[in-house]
């Protein structure tokens, strides 16, 4: 059957104030967590017609706003919201940051896996509070050791879950999650279940929503359209929480720290996106997922000795380089400067983590083809 969206048209971001492609003209860039695809048409149409009303003016949360996205995760995820759960955030680091501040005090302990999202170490010691790592085991994939888990709890009020990570690029299991459940309830601490790559799953197995296994009263789901349809820069997230005390305190949180009110765009192309945008989040993934072959396959062909960890979910690609380097900064800058592609350095995601780099695919193929013949000349000359 003929695809109804282009994944392969390209939009020229340089020289659009894009993060991600603020590089010069001869560079390519496969680094911050944005996709490089068009939003579908509905996303686009409800912004210009918004637009074109000419007026800019305060705008508030239609219940429309919610309901989409009870509508997306009774039918992908079977998963049921009720409207009174929810709360508006202008972003997911936002609401991180107003539940750290409103949920614990100042030397508390907050617990996360590691390698993780660089921004949430950042909310965790901007706020003065201790970082608890976990770390996951590195094996074939990664695995989480519960004995770890289970002592940085104990000394923690704040457990933040991203699920599915970043960067590793997997999902946690139903029968993981409930463990980690169990082990918050037992030290009656809260769980964060950062979801925002809920998407983002190939077609193989859904991620497993918190909501999905959860009577934890002290859980808080944080859910967003701005990774899975490429409208980031919009600002609009939601906090989730059946516990309506806590969720008074976090909206309250949220308002006092101006970011609890919608822009004017942040609206009306959410309600598009969560009701009428399925089949280009199933195109989407395939063609994510062929971006994910392509990269295997020619390292394998090329016999390059880099070992692609996890990777079945987000956008994102871990990449083993150990071989190479350990020194990921200095390998990541040699390979801006030689072969003109920026990517992610490993210790981004935390110190240790000098043995990887971590790649975006969320990109045209051409640009992955691209990459790829950049990186093996890289390497066949300089190791
Ligand atoms: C796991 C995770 N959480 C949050 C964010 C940022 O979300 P927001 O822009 O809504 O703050 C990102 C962006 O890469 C992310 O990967």
């Amino acid at each position: 059957m003929k695809n109804r969206y282009n994944f392969d048209f390209s939009i020229n971001r340089r020289l659009t104030h894009s993060y991600k492609w603020d590089v010069d003209c001869k560079t390519i860039s496969l680094s911050i967590a944005d996709t490089d695809f068009l939003v579908p048409k509905e996303i686009s149409d409800a912004i210009k017609k918004r637009s074109d009303l000419g007026t800019y003016g305060y705008t508030y949360v239609p219940n429309e706003y919610y309901d989409a996205y009870i509508y997306w995760w009774k039918n992908r995820h079977n998963t049921l919201l009720k409207r009174e759960w929810f709360t508006f955030s202008t972003s997911v680091v936002a609401s991180i940051d107003v539940i750290i501040k409103r949920l614990s005090k100042e030397n508390d302990g907050v617990s996360l896996f590691s390698p993780n999202y660089n921004v949430f170490y950042n909310c965790i010691l901007n706020n003065h509070r201790v970082i608890k790592e976990v770390p996951l085991i590195y094996k074939e994939d990664y695995e989480i050791d519960f004995s770890l888990l289970e002592e940085a709890l104990k000394e923690s009020k704040i457990f933040i879950l991203c699920n599915p990570h970043n960067p590793i690029g997997r999902r946690f299991s139903e029968e993981e999650i409930i463990r980690i459940i169990d082990l918050c309830k037992k030290y009656d601490v809260y769980l964060i279940s950062d979801e925002i790559h809920a998407d983002l799953d190939y077609n193989e197995e859904r991620y497993v929503p918190l909501l999905k296994v959860s009577d934890h009263e002290k859980g808080i789901t944080l859910l967003s359209p701005s990774k899975v349809f490429n409208v980031a820069g919009l600002h609009s997230s939601v906090v989730v929480s059946p516990n309506i005390e806590l969720l008074n305190i976090i909206e309250k949180g949220l308002g006092e720290d101006d970011v609890g009110e919608p822009s004017y765009f942040s609206i009306e192309p959410v309600i598009e996106a969560f009701t009428n945008c399925e089949e280009y989040v199933n195109e989407e993934n395939e063609y994510i997922k062929i971006n994910r072959e392509e990269v295997i396959n020619f390292i394998k062909d090329n016999d390059l000795k880099i070992r692609v960890v996890g990777g079945r979910y987000t956008y994102l690609l871990w990449l083993d380089i150990s071989f190479y380097s350990k020194d990921t900064q200095k390998f990541v800058d040699e390979l801006k400067d030689k072969a003109k592609v920026v990517v992610g350095s490993g210790v981004i995601y935390h110190e240790y983590f000098s043995n990887f780099i971590r790649i975006n695919i969320a990109t045209q193929k051409v640009i992955i083809k691209e990459f790829l013949n950049r990186l093996n000349d890289y390497l066949k000359e300089n190791y």
